[in-house]
């Protein structure tokens, strides 16, 4: 999908043709004398439509209007988060005609800023993403191309070249959680981790259960052992600063299908479990979203890969297993194995000498509980951390909420076999999840993102969300500019073109 922004006034917008025209009307909308405020006001006057966030009004060739189809949609206040609705709910009624080009008008707000553009575009991309992957007559979709008008360019530019860059990345996340297991084993994860490495700045290297097993990772290996696919261990670097500049870590669980190993799940939504690498898709996106961007700064991605499965070669509750850090674990639920694949993704992390380590992933069904499909978990033993993460969530519409770390939640996690056990209680079953990971992170700033909830929808809209990159790449932009660089950002290729 292609974005363009461009100056419109409200006159101008009337004139442009395009296959459908958008117009943003917020609650308090007053207009001028061209066409689209008439039909507006007439609307709004006839109690047919109200600028409340998500309200539609669709038209079909109107008079004075130079676009097949006119679409008003009500964003409220004009807030962020109520464009985003408006947006979304005029380009989910799109998706079903043949519109291939569409002009959103958002001259008629007043003074809409960054935020604003950056919501109107992620909307445009989300309602918008199709899976066609494994249909048989793929059915894509068909808008391509979408123009932002508004009455001033330089408020909206740099929101408007992020999202431009960032949205690429969100639907690579979106696509690789979607493919099924077997159309996204840890072999093809590895694939995808190779064709990130031919973009500027990016390289891959994929290690293997030799390479695995040389290094150490015990905790790793033995989830993989129950399963013919060979684990892959992806290691994605993005160098946009010198050497010298300390890395920021990102690590994404990438189980490409959980069975919960011997310790069997029920057959009932099973099939979600393909979305158990939705931590490692994150990942893969944000290095898409990097490439675009260009930020001054150093990103690791590791990812763990591979299936846990149930099989005469693998691990059985009460198994003790040596990780990666030397620490002993007994396995005592193998349905517990994301954390077991991140802990030694977390030691191998040390060597990076890392600045911060993110660690994502649908780690806890108690996560789901705790927080639903809404706020992703956050953990972290780095206050600021936690803090610059959370607050990239808010400015990103990608919400997350931070949860305690208290030691005696680590309680439960105590065994006579070996230093730690792998699962405590049910009770608060998402903190003694990640006080296991914190003992594989005390050498750096670490952060845990449980995404659980919020990678995927369940339901009829059964899918992948693309979350968490908005939040990850909201964050990483942050450094760049801490790190003194020029711009933070710069747009790459001429397909998120600004123009006047
Ligand atoms: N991948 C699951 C977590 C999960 C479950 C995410 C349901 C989304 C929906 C994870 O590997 C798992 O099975 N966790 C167990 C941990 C338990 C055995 C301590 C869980 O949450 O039930
Ligand atoms: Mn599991
Ligand atoms: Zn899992």
């Amino acid at each position: 999908m292609n974005f363009e922004l461009k100056t419109l006034t409200r006159a101008r917008v009337c004139t442009e043709k395009c296959d459908a025209l958008v117009v943003l009307i917020p609650q308090d909308f007053s207009g001028g004398n061209d066409a689209v405020s008439q039909l507006a006001r007439q609307a709004l006057e006839a109690g047919d439509f109200e600028g409340k966030p998500g309200k539609l009004l669709s038209a079909y060739r109107v008079a004075g209007i130079a676009a097949t189809r006119v679409l008003l949609t009500g964003v409220g206040d004009g807030s962020a988060k109520n464009v985003r609705t408006a947006v979304a709910a005029a380009m989910g009624a799109l998706k079903s005609s043949n519109a291939q080009q569409a002009l959103v008008c958002l001259s008629t707000l007043s003074e809409p800023g960054e935020d604003v553009a950056k919501a109107t575009v992620l909307a445009c991309s989300d309602a918008t993403y199709t899976y066609t992957n494994t249909k048989s007559k793929p059915a894509p979709r068909k808008l391509q191309r979408v123009v932002l008008g508004a009455s001033a360019l330089a408020p909206l530019k740099a929101g408007f070249e992020i999202a431009a860059g960032l949205v690429k990345g969100q639907e690579l996340a979106r696509e690789w959680g979607n493919r099924p297991a077997n159309h996204a084993t840890p072999t093809l994860l590895a694939g995808a981790a190779k064709a990130l490495g031919k973009l500027p700045k990016i390289k891959a290297e994929i290690l293997g259960p030799k390479e695995v097993a040389k290094l150490g990772m015990g905790a790793f290996a033995a989830v993989a052992k129950g399963s013919e696919e060979p684990l892959r261990f992806i290691v994605l670097r993005y160098d946009g600063a010198p050497k010298a500049v300390a890395p920021i870590v990102l690590v994404g669980k990438g189980i490409t299908f959980d069975t919960g190993g011997v310790s069997i799940k029920p057959a009932a939504e099973m099939d979600e479990m393909k979305f158990d690498m939705c931590g490692a898709a994150s990942v893969l996106g944000t290095f898409r979203a990097l490439a675009e961007l260009q930020p001054a700064l150093n990103v690791v991605g590791l990812i763990p890969a591979c299936e846990n499965m149930p099989d005469g070669r693998a691990i059985k509750p009460g198994d003790v297993v040596t990780s990666m850090s030397g620490q002993t674990i007994e396995i005592l639920n193998t349905d517990a194995e994301g954390r077991l694949v991140l802990c030694d993704a977390l030691t191998y992390a040390e060597r990076l000498k890392p600045k911060a380590v993110i660690d994502i992933a649908t780690l806890t069904g108690a996560c789901v509980v705790a927080l639903g499909g809404v706020r992703s978990g956050l953990f972290s033993s780095d206050d600021g951390l936690a803090q610059a993460l959370a607050q990239a969530g808010e400015s990103s519409l990608d919400l997350c909420w931070r949860l305690p770390l208290d030691e005696d939640y680590a309680d439960g996690l105590k065994t006579n076999f070996a230093d730690v056990a792998n699962v405590a209680g049910r009770a608060g079953g998402a903190i003694t999840a990640a006080k296991f990971l914190q003992r594989f992170a005390d050498k750096f700033p670490w952060a845990h993102l449980d995404i659980a909830g919020t990678a995927w929808k369940g339901g009829a809209a059964k899918g992948a969300t693309g979350r968490p990159v908005p939040l990850l790449v909201e964050y990483l932009l942050g450094q760049a500019g801490k790190a003194g660089a020029k711009t933070g950002t710069k747009a790459r290729g001429s397909k998120a073109k600004a123009s006047s």
